[in-house]
């Protein structure tokens, strides 16, 4: 399983000579591939207020760029919520009969 986070980092720190005072990172996104199964791309997620910014596709392509590296010569997109957003970023096709995929029913807490 790999991950690629978004953060902003928070710039009010005063600067101390504490190596461990560091600017606080507020998560913003994060991708994820090879989680479900191996060459698969997903899930990922941009907090609300941040979407639109070009963070999705920077998530996006830095994950599809590091299976390319790994060896992978095609990554599958498990599920998604915009088939747009995938066009757009980087021009990823629907595969025909691929419904249902591998993301059904349900994992839940007790
Ligand atoms: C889908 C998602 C990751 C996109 O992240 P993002 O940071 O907003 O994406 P970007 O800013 O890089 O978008 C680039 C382009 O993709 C397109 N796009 C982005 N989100 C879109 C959406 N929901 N529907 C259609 N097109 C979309 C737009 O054309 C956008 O360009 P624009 O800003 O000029 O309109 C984000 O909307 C999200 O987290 N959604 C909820 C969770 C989710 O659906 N995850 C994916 C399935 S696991």
């Amino acid at each position: 399983m790999s991950c690629y986070i978004a953060v902003v980092k928070n710039q009010a720190l005063v600067p101390s000579d504490n190596p461990y005072d560091l600017p606080d990172e507020v998560l913003v996104g994060f991708a994820c591939y090879d989680v479900a199964s191996k060459g698969m791309f997903g899930a990922m997620g941009v907090k609300e207020n941040y979407q639109r910014q070009g963070i999705g596709t920077a998530l996006l392509l830095a994950s599809l760029h590091a299976m390319k590296e790994e060896g992978y010569a095609y990554a599958v997109i498990g599920w998604v919520s915009s088939v747009d957003f995938y066009a757009h970023a980087v021009g990823a096709t629907v595969i025909p009969d691929s419904e249902p995929g591998i993301f059904r029913g349900k994992l839940v807490t007790l």
